[in-house]
This record gives C-alpha cells, sequence and structure tokens, in this order.
C-alpha cells in the first residue's frame, strides 16, 4: 500500500473514532498508563515537550498539569482529535498547548527541540515505525528521554479468522505484530542508549466468568468487538457462534487465556 494511501485511511479511521478516544481516555486502565508514561517523562518548567499522536489531548492534559509553564506540541494527523484537543485546552491552565497536524513519519521540527517525546497506542498504527522512531531521536535533545506505552495483542483466535480480520482492519497489525524484542532492536537501530521495554499483562489471564467472553466478543482490539469486526471481514454468523461455543468451553475448563499486553518503553537519546 501506498504511503499516502495508507495515512489518509489512518487519518480517515481516528476522525470517524473521535468520540470514542475521547470516552475511552475517562477509563480506570487509560489513566494508570497515562500515570505510567508521565512517571518517566523529565520534568522542567519551561521545557519543550511533544505529544506524539495526541488525539485528545490526554498525555498533554496531563503533564501540563503537572507543569503549567512548560510547551506541550500536541502533534496529529487526525484533524477532528486536534479540534477536541484545541477546545479542551482553551484554559489559562493549558496556554502552553501548541497543536499541530501532520505525520510522525516526517517530523516537521528542529533536530533537539525536546526534552521528552511521548505518546500512547500511536506507534501500532504507524506503517513504518523504525522509521518513526528514528525521527523522534532526532527531535530529541541530547539525553532526552523517549517514554511510550504501546498494547500488543495475543487473542485467541483461530489463525484463520484473526487473518482475514487483520486483512479488514489493517490499521491494528502492529499490535499482533509488535514485540518486546522487535522493539529493542529498532530503537538500538535508532541510536537510542539505555533502552528499557517492559510487558505488562492488562487483563486477567485466566478466564473462568463467561461474561468476559461475552465482553470480548463486543468489545475488542477492533474497536467494535470480534463479532462485528468478523461480519465485517466476512466471516459467517455460524462461525462466530462456534467461536462463542468453544471460548466458552475453554473457559469453563479454566483453560481460556487473553493476552492484552502493554509494552512500556523508555529510551534515552
Ligand atoms: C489510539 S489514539 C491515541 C491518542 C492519544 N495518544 C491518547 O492516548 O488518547 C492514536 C492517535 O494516533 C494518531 N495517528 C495515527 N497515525 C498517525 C501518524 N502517522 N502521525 C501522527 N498521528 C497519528 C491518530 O490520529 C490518533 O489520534
Amino acid at each position: 500500500m501506498l504511503q499516502a494511501d495508507h495515512e489518509c485511511s489512518m487519518e480517515e479511521w481516528f476522525d470517524g473514532r473521535v468520540e470514542l478516544a475521547e470516552r475511552s481516555t475517562h477509563s480506570p486502565l487509560l489513566l494508570h498508563q497515562r500515570d505510567m508514561i508521565l512517571q518517566h517523562v523529565p520534568k522542567k518548567e519551561g521545557a519543550r515537550y511533544l505529544d506524539l499522536g495526541c488525539g485528545t489531548g490526554f498525555l498533554a492534559l496531563g503533564l501540563l498539569n503537572e507543569l503549567p509553564d512548560c510547551q506541550v506540541v500536541g502533534f496529529d494527523i487526525s484533524a477532528l482529535n486536534l479540534g477536541v484537543a484545541k477546545r479542551k485546552t482553551r484554559t489559562k491552565a493549558c496556554r502552553g498547548f501548541v497543536p499541530l497536524r501532520g505525520t510522525a513519519l516526517m517530523l516537521p521540527f528542529d533536530d533537539s527541540a525536546f526534552l521528552s517525546v511521548f505518546c500512547r497506542a500511536v506507534l501500532i498504527y504507524l506503517f513504518d515505525i523504525p522509521r518513526a522512531l528514528k525521527e523522534i531521536q532526532k527531535v530529541l535533545a541530547k539525553g532526552g528521554v523517549f517514554v511510550a506505552c504501546e498494547p500488543v495483542f495475543r487473542y485467541p483466535i483461530p489463525k484463520a479468522m484473526c487473518a482475514k480480520i487483520r486483512r479488514h482492519f489493517r490499521v491494528w497489525d502492529n499490535a499482533y505484530r509488535m514485540s518486546r524484542k522487535g522493539m529493542i532492536d529498532w530503537l538500538a537501530k535508532a541510536s537510542f542508549s539505555k533502552v528499557e521495554v517492559y510487558e505488562e499483562m492488562e487483563c486477567p489471564q485466566f478466564v473462568q466468568d463467561l461474561r468476559d467472553v461475552d465482553r470480548f466478543l463486543h468489545y475488542s482490539p477492533w474497536g467494535t468487538g470480534i463479532w462485528e469486526a468478523g461480519m465485517a471481514s466476512g466471516i459467517s454468523e455460524r462461525d462466530l457462534e462456534d467461536l462463542r461455543k468453544s471460548l466458552y468451553a475453554k473457559a469453563l475448563r479454566g483453560k481460556l487465556s487473553f493476552k492484552p499486553l502493554n509494552l512500556y518503553i523508555t529510551a534515552v537519546k
């Protein structure tokens, strides 16, 4: 797929999900991720920060709350997400927020411009993650820190079904490909030092409650749930019903595990 096509469809995808994005930032899980990210961001009043793929301003607002005199560039490909971020930061306390539209694959900033670059659930959407990491490294000041949290999916869906859904919902593909080791290699190739990447399990590992299976079927990485995502990808209702039965059976035997992980990343220039 051409780069331009990919990025247009990405922008459309996120423009269409701005309300969902905004709503999800109020969940305990995401608030926990925000705390974990901001905890590793070096704090200095007056410094410049880059919230890469800022969406509706979730991380930027968190940082400005702690450091009202810093400047945070909120950078995103989606005009609609940036619009919401702008509205939310129209307060005196957020005067340091600077919204800017563009792509993470070509950052329009001077070298060494930021004390820290941070992001949450953004790298997984990029069709060239190593290139983005090189861009990030360039715009960081010497000793500056890149901090990120990215989801990794290991879900119990039959391989063929998963492949079909992934082909349909290409935006999620990297979340299946990404690994701790791969990320460490990319960061090293982008000339980062002091790289740390660790995984944190997001949900209970073993599922015994059948309601968790239903939650999984109706709310999933594909935003719409495996059921709806499966139907949209051309999977028959009968195959989905069989999937539900097999997940129930495994759960009842205590043998069903979901593995939604988050990769927490810190890397120094
Ligand atoms: C899941 S949202 C996360 C938003 C925000 N970081 C948060 O934590 O709420 C992913 C964001 O990445 C943005 N994005 C996707 N591809 C991008 C690209 N190539 N360059 C810049 N932003 C991009 C999307 O528009 C979207 O706002």
